[in-house]
């Protein structure tokens, strides 16, 4: 291979972490666990002892690790986290890395057509690793995210059905760039967990501290001996350690901070007035979409669907928007949908109207677009068991007037949103609205085998809710679309479209 596939690109672009299967062989599999035992290895850094450590040396210049290493970091790709065996944990630990805050020498960023992806952590599977194994554990999208995580998500305390297990098979390997949000569950598998891990970095940016080597074997010039402590501080030192010491000012005089580490000040402070939930702005802007829980009460709900029932001549019947996928296509039951289900004969249009403007929706609204947005339109989705699900479509790129979605200065931007309220619950089984996470910020145009669900590559996320719900997604931005509805009961969807005070046409 030349270079990655579109598919792979597009994978580790949305996901920040991809899986390459099988890239050991059962004899590179069965040697590297005997080296395990014989050396009776521990969890911490892999040292050389002897021929015996040959199997496990050879993982970290693995001819696939390190033209993968090349591919993300570019080719003077270099190892920086030396031959570790992961620690089992024990007990629940923090997530790591991610955040708000940039690391560039870490960082993972598209610009310009480049990518720019400074380091990669990678996870050799010396056996299996199931997915009630616990082990490692990873949010999707986190690389790309530019709002600081909560601090619930973080501790662990609060997943907010966004941290998944990480599923290997023994021979597998784990590639994540270095910038993801991820961590360890407690480990529960059967035998001991053996996975191993390097690091990479880009050729231009700071190693770790382990890994670190003076530039030019140089020590400091003999005359920075008679410069002040903060001169000093600041003067290239070819031999300096990480973190560097914090020299702060205010201006007129210059101090030591007590401990070294990063200062790095921001103009902006959060505001506790501006009635945005941190977990809904969190969650909104790493997937593209929100559930609001329980907006509808019993009553709201029960005359909404009467008002349904009461109108079947208003349903129309037939046709599928399955395209050419056969994942999608259901067992041939045509598709169900009521049109402008505001417009039913007295009182049966009340309960739809009311979603116009609800106070619930209308809050997130405001800082999901901008004050100004426009209903623009409003039908049922009402399909029965077997109905043919949605091609996957409406993806980030390539990008037009319609489709973009950005994050600045703590204010998100969407030109369209989609509105999809739920009068009846919608379990896992039951199939209904699929959505690729994250997909909203890709650089990468959607491959064929997201559109059909053909290949999923892991991606492609099912949302569970139940009746009383509002689902909020990026309508032209987030890749999105349906699984054929499986439930016994008729989907119960009451679809709005919302268009920017920016926009003009459809
Ligand atoms: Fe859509």
């Amino acid at each position: 291979m030349d270079a990655m596939t579109h598919e792979q690109n597009y994978r580790f672009d949305v996901a920040g972490y991809m899986i390459v299967p099988g890239v050991l062989t059962a004899a590179e599999l069965a040697a590297c666990n005997g080296a395990l035992d014989q050396l009776d290895a521990r969890a911490g850094r892999l040292r050389w002892q002897g021929p015996v450590s040959n199997p496990l040396v050879a993982l970290r210049q693995h001819p696939v690790l390190l033209w993968y290493a090349q591919q993300l970091c570019g080719e003077q790709a270099r190892l920086d986290t030396p031959l570790q065996l992961v620690a089992e944990r024990t007990a629940a630990e923090p997530l790591q890395n991610g955040g708000e805050w940039v690391d560039w020498s870490r960082a993972y960023r598209q610009y310009n057509g480049e990518r720019f992806c400074q380091g990669i952590r990678a996870y050799w599977a010396l056996v299996d690793i199931n997915e009630a194994d616990g082990g490692p554990v990873a949010i999707q999208g986190s690389h790309n995210s530019t709002v600081e995580a909560p601090q619930d998500l973080v501790a662990g305390c609060d997943e907010m059905g966004l941290v998944e297990q990480v599923e290997l098979r023994a021979g597998d390997l784990l590639l994540c760039a270095e910038s993801l949000t991820r961590g360890f569950r407690p480990w529960r598998g059967e035998g001991p967990q053996r996975l191993v891990e390097c690091g990479f970095i880009g050729g231009d940016v700071r190693p770790s501290a382990e890994s670190m080597v003076p530039e030019s074997g140089e020590a400091m010039p003999g005359w920075a001996d008679e410069l002040d402590p903060f001169q000093r501080a600041i003067l290239h030192n070819p031999d300096r350690s990480y973190p560097p010491p914090v020299v702060h000012s205010d201006g007129a005089k210059t101090w030591f901070a007590e401990e070294p580490g990063v200062h790095h000040p921001s103009i902006f402070i959060r505001d506790p007035d501006s009635a945005i939930d941190e977990k809904e702005f969190y969650h909104w802007d790493l997937c593209g979409h929100l559930v609001i829980k329980g907006v509808m009460d019993e009553e709201w709900l029960k005359v909404a669907n009467a008002a349904i029932d009461e109108n079947p001549d208003r349903i129309s019947h037939g046709g599928s928007a399955a395209g050419d996928s056969t994942p999608l296509a259901g067992s041939g039951v045509g598709r169900s949908s009521l049109g402008n289900p505001w417009t039913l004969p007295d009182p049966h249009g009340e309960p739809f109207r009311r979603m116009i403007a609800d106070p619930a929706l209308v809050q997130r609204l405001n800082w999901i677009m901008g004050s100004g947005y426009e209903c623009m339109q409003c039908s049922g989705f009402l399909s029965g068991k077997g109905s043919s699900g949605h091609f996957l479509h409406s993806p980030a790129t390539p990008a037009r007037v319609t489709n973009h979605y950005r994050q600045q200065n703590g204010r998100v931007y969407a030109e369209y949103l989609n509105v999809a309220w739920q009068l009846r619950d919608v379990k896992p089984e039951y199939g209904g609205f699929v959505c690729v996470p994250g997909s909203h910020k890709t650089a990468y145009a959607m491959p064929d085998g997201i559109r059909t669900c053909e290949n999923e590559m892991g991606l492609v996320k099912h949302v569970a809710m139940e009746a009383g719900d509002v689902l909020l997604f990026l309508a032209s931005a987030q890749a999105h679309g349906a699984y054929p509805w499986m439930g016994e009961e008729n989907r119960r969807m009451i679809f709005f479209q919302y268009r920017s005070r920016g926009l003009y046409r459809s």
